[in-house]
């Protein structure tokens, strides 16, 4: 078979793993043939392409970032973009697309399942909010960069006897903050999921420096909101897929710690730091497995489905599972782990 390959959305520690899966399995046991699409559903709309094959990913399994680049293109948003893509794949002879990507990427791989193109998903993000499977390959990579990061700012605002503010990603979801959390030992952790109120944090840095404990870490997830009515945020430009770009509440949430509270409070934004390098050895066998079963399920048909880890297991869901609902920070796990270690 001809196969298609391409690799959408933000980056992740992990997508050259699964490419040199995909087509290391697919070129000596199925004796396949493939071509990559170059930055996400862009490439295909601009019919822009590289040749893979095992001699082209050796060397990649430890490499962060995607040899095949990406974009957040949305072939639904751009004058003829879902023409000109369908009319590329045919003129490239895919007969499948391995299509690997977060909530965006495999909603429009859904949706082109739905023309009638051979796609099988592969889902990818740091956040870890993807419903449809346990986790997703580059929240382990992440989640451990910002613990390193969290280790380091202990020690410097201990020192000082500062609280610093840890701002980590996590569009919709607190994924990367409660673990990292929970595994820096913060203090505080806010979450998309449940919108905060500034007194509340204030009143509980408050109570713990005056058990005569200090340095405080506060770990802030990008798209944390205060509750309605308590603070002001601007807001943001947003994409082809509707997000807003996010990323410093750790600022205004500093600025108001400091005020309310008196205590000397700096911020640290770990932003793309997060999803760059190399993936840790979790997420490189987690990415190594769905490649293998990604490029499996091209053969045995399983199209319009994607790859998920469930129970430890790989199985295959449909694609629509993936953006049906967003993953959410389990309650115990933020009120019955996490929370027991702050203030
Ligand atoms: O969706 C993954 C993610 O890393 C989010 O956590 C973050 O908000 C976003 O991507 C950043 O995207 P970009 O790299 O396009 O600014």
């Amino acid at each position: 078979m001809r196969v298609g390959v391409l690799t959408g959305g933000g980056d992740c520690p992990g997508l050259n793993a699964v490419i040199r899966a995909v087509v290391r399995k697919g070129e000596v046991t199925h004796g396949d043939e493939f071509v990559g699409f170059l930055d996400g559903w862009r490439g295909v709309i601009e019919g822009r392409t590289m040749t893979l094959d095992v001699e082209r990913c050796r060397g990649i399994l430890p490499r962060g970032g995607t040899i095949l680049g990406t974009s957040r293109t949305n072939p639904y948003k751009v004058e003829g973009g879902v023409d000109r893509a369908l009319h590329n794949l045919r003129s490239e002879r895919v007969d499948a697309l391995v299509a690997i990507g977060g909530e965006d990427t495999l909603g429009v791989a859904s949706r082109l399942a739905g023309e009638g193109v051979a796609v099988v998903g592969v889902p990818k993000t740091i956040d870890n909010d993807l419903s449809a499977t346990e986790v997703t390959f580059g929240f382990h990579t992440a989640v451990q960069i910002a613990v390193d990061a969290i280790d380091r700012l202990h020690t410097t605002a201990e020192s000082h006897d500062r609280v610093i503010v840890c701002e980590v990603m996590g569009r919709h979801a607190g994924w990367i903050a409660t673990y990292a959390g929970i595994a820096g030992g913060a203090a505080e952790i806010l979450i998309p999921e449940e919108p905060f109120d500034i007194e509340q944090v204030c009143t509980s840095l408050k109570n713990r420096h005056a058990k005569g404990r200090f340095a405080s870490i506060v770990v802030v997830a990008e798209g944390a909101l205060p509750a309605e009515g308590t603070l002001t945020v601007a807001s943001r430009e947003v994409d082809q897929f509707g997000h807003p770009r996010l990323g410093g509440i750790a600022n205004v949430l500093a600025e108001e710690i400091e005020q309310r509270t008196g205590f000397e409070t700096r911020v640290t934004i770990l932003g793309h730091v997060q999803r760059g390098g190399t993936p840790t050895a979790f997420d490189r066998v987690l990415a190594t497995r769905f490649g293998v079963a990604a490029i499996d399920a091209v053969h045995a048909g399983a199209f319009g489905q994607m790859v998920a880890l469930r129970a430890d297991r790989i199985v295959l869901v449909p694609l629509g599972e993936a953006v049906a609902e967003l993953k959410t920070v389990d309650e115990d796990l933020l009120h019955g782990v996490a929370e027991i270690f702050w203030g």
